[in-house]
């Protein structure tokens, strides 16, 4: 079964479809694949018990899908094309074959080692061909693989490590990012000092550089792969249900929690979608710039494209290095077809000038997708003008890590588009905007909470070793419902815009903080008593990390850039640079109301310049307090802008 839709008008059918008989709908899907078993059951469980289950009684290894299905027919056609950091180092072209037969080693080096099915694997590591193959790796012999995304610090790695009870790091000497490197075994050496769990560490070897190797825990890629002579690597025969991976992801309260994805309905959905948002043919060159640290990386670098038989470009620097037109000279050089990106990068690029782009050749790009975060209208038109030469359909992908796959867009050339607008929802997707109280808005226009109505394929099946978590963040909120922790609004024809996260959630450069995880990190250095952190606005982030903190004793001025400096240095220890604040403000108090809680709207509002009107504030314990803020928050306002 074909599973691309190729008209609008298919698109309507099949979504009237999935919705009115969803069990036929997807099991009809599934059988596009290749199992060991066939389902018993499309899927089961119910949204309010928040324990649905899919393809009950499958069994399969998606890497059988992802790359022996395809030998025959596609063995010499490039699976993986990678491009180094450096555009004058060697890149690599991988056919499935290839990359078959180096899953397929690296999966028995693992076997070899003593990983087993259930077991959890860390893969701390930089964009290198290496990566794909061991996340594949894991998928052949059943392991269950998390990957970090190697710009968090060693105690953000370790508290993934512990929590997973990993017993397996893969790592590589350093990674390189631009003109940069970072030490990655190092990273991995001092996170490992409280990680018990962690038997053994691969380490690739990347730049060369020195790297100490503890000889009983440590052993070099290249040593381990040759150790173990057998290719041969029969997969695994996995459950429908059986965990395929865990990504950790931030969320409004406590530490990131381990979002966890099963294997039979994270394949089926993360194919389907590949296929009908990107319209990928057979041929076609396909790019996502995401790392693979993130979801985008796991669904639509490697997973989705795989199982499609496509060709996938893997990129392992910035966009800025050499300088601010490298990703229009590489769509250039591979003459790239569909290309994903995100909207921060599209706003640094766009303050870099049209003749970064002007001067390279993107005549073969048919799509242009963005995920991440709402992508401002200016940054649309630039997108769409400047890149695509009015030419290629933009689609804006909304999408979660909980999610798995894309679950509102556009499809290629399909459908309507509307700036800033994610648009309709995918086949089997059921998006309603809920009111506070949980009754469905059905007028166009109004702004809601975002919630999915039925269950889809990829949808989060639990937070690791914490279901509860899982229940009362997704589905206990609003019964019935998956709740996004997204605000929406839908037009007339059903289009929906995404405006943001209605949670302690923010977005900087597409990438998700708690608040409270980082004022946890902000309050583990000695300065700061107390913290409140918000986003503000920022042109090119999308949004900005906007940090109040109240120390023991006052600072005085002229020792507040140390003081912030030490506060920085403690969020880069806790969680990375990526998490790092814009602003710091030193205040005395907070304005809680008389339970304690903090009000940050107020807090909202200052962040972002707006110094009045501040509604009700009677409910605080001492309203002087915002004025106090305000007037401080002016006088850093006006020697910062
Ligand atoms: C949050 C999920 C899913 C891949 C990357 C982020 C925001 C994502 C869009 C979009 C508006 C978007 C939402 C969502 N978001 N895509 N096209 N338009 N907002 O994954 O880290 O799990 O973050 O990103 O707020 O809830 P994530």
């Amino acid at each position: 079964m074909e599973l691309r839709i190729d008209t609008f008008k298919s698109y309507q059918t099949a979504y009237l479809k999935s919705i009115e008989s969803p069990q036929l709908f997807w099991s009809e899907i599934a059988s596009a694949f290749e199992w060991f078993a066939p389902h018993q059951q499309t899927f089961n469980g119910s949204m309010e018990e928040g324990n649905i289950r899919w393809f009950d009684g499958g069994k399969l290894n998606i890497t059988i899908n992802a790359l022996d299905r395809h030998l025959e027919s596609k063995g010499n056609d490039p699976a993986i094309i990678w491009e180094p950091n450096d555009p004058d180092d060697l890149n690599e072209t991988i056919s499935y074959k290839q990359l078959h037969q180096r899953v397929c080693a690296f999966g028995s080096a693992l076997r070899s080692c003593g990983i087993e099915k259930g077991d959890r694997v860390i893969l701390y590591m930089p964009m290198t061909p290496e990566l794909a193959i061991a996340v594949l790796a894991c998928a052949r012999i059943g392991a269950v693989h998390s990957v970090v995304f190697a710009g968090f610090s060693a105690q953000a790695l370790a508290d993934r490590i512990q929590d997973a009870q990993a017993k397996m790091v893969i790592t590589a000497d350093e990674s390189r990012r631009g003109g940069k490197t970072i030490p990655l075994k190092s990273v991995v050496d001092a996170a490992l000092t409280s990680c018990p769990s962690i038997e053994k560490v691969i380490v690739q070897r990347v730049t060369g550089s020195a790297c100490p190797m503890e000889s009983e825990r440590d052993i070099w890629m290249h040593e381990f792969l040759a150790a173990s002579k057998d290719s041969n690597c029969p997969p695994e025969i996995m459950e429908a249900e059986d965990p395929l991976f865990i990504l950790y992801t931030s969320g409004s309260t406590g530490k990131p929690k381990g979002v966890v994805h099963t294997t039979g309905g994270y394949m089926v959905y993360t194919a389907y979608s590949f296929a009908n948002v990107f319209q990928y043919e057979p041929g076609d060159i396909y790019w996502c710039t995401a790392d693979i640290g993130w979801i985008t990386g796991h669904s639509y670098i490697i997973y989705g494209p795989l199982l499609n038989g496509a060709t996938t470009l893997m990129f392992e620097g910035i966009p800025t290095y050499p300088d601010a037109s490298r990703f229009w000279a590489v769509c250039e050089k591979y003459r790239v077809n569909q290309f994903y990106t995100a909207p921060t990068a599209i706003r640094s690029l766009m303050a870099s000038g049209r003749k970064c782009v002007e001067k390279h050749d993107l005549s073969a790009l048919k799509v242009l997708g963005t995920v991440g975060e709402p992508i401002n209208e200016e940054a649309w038109h630039w997108y769409n003008e400047v890149v695509g030469k009015s030419n290629c359909p933009i689609v804006d992908t909304w999408w979660q890590t909980e999610t798995g796959g894309i679950m509102i867009s556009g499809l290629g050339n399909l459908s309507p588009t509307k700036p800033a607008h994610a648009g309709l929802p995918l086949p089997g997707i059921d998006p309603v905007l809920l009111d506070p109280e949980g009754n469905e808005i059905t007028q166009p226009n109004i702004e809601g909470l975002l919630c999915i109505r039925s269950p889809w394929p990829s949808m989060i099946r639990t937070t690791y070793g914490d279901h509860e978590r899982c229940l009362s963040t997704y589905f206990r909120p609003f019964p019935g419902y998956y709740f996004t922790g997204d605000g929406a609004r839908k037009d007339e024809l059903g289009m929906i815009r995404v405006i943001g996260r209605v949670d302690d959630v923010i977005n900087v450069s597409g990438h998700r903080f708690g608040t409270a995880e980082i004022e946890s990190a902000i309050n583990q250095s000695e300065m700061a008593v107390e913290s409140a952190v918000v986003g503000f606005d920022h042109e090119i982030k999308g949004q900005g990390i906007h940090a109040f903190v109240i120390t023991e004793e006052p600072i005085p001025l002229h020792d507040q850039g140390a003081a912030r400096a030490r506060i920085i240095d403690s969020v880069e220890r806790e969680i990375g640079k990526i998490a790092r604040p814009d602003r710091i403000q030193f205040v005395a108090a907070l304005p809680k109301t008389r339970s304690g809680k903090i009000m940050r709207r107020i807090l909202r509002k200052v962040a972002n310049g707006d110094f009045d009107g501040f509604g009700d504030t009677s409910t605080l314990l001492d309203p002087s307090v915002v004025e106090s803020i305000v007037n401080n928050a002016k006088s850093l306002w006006f020697a910062t802008n």
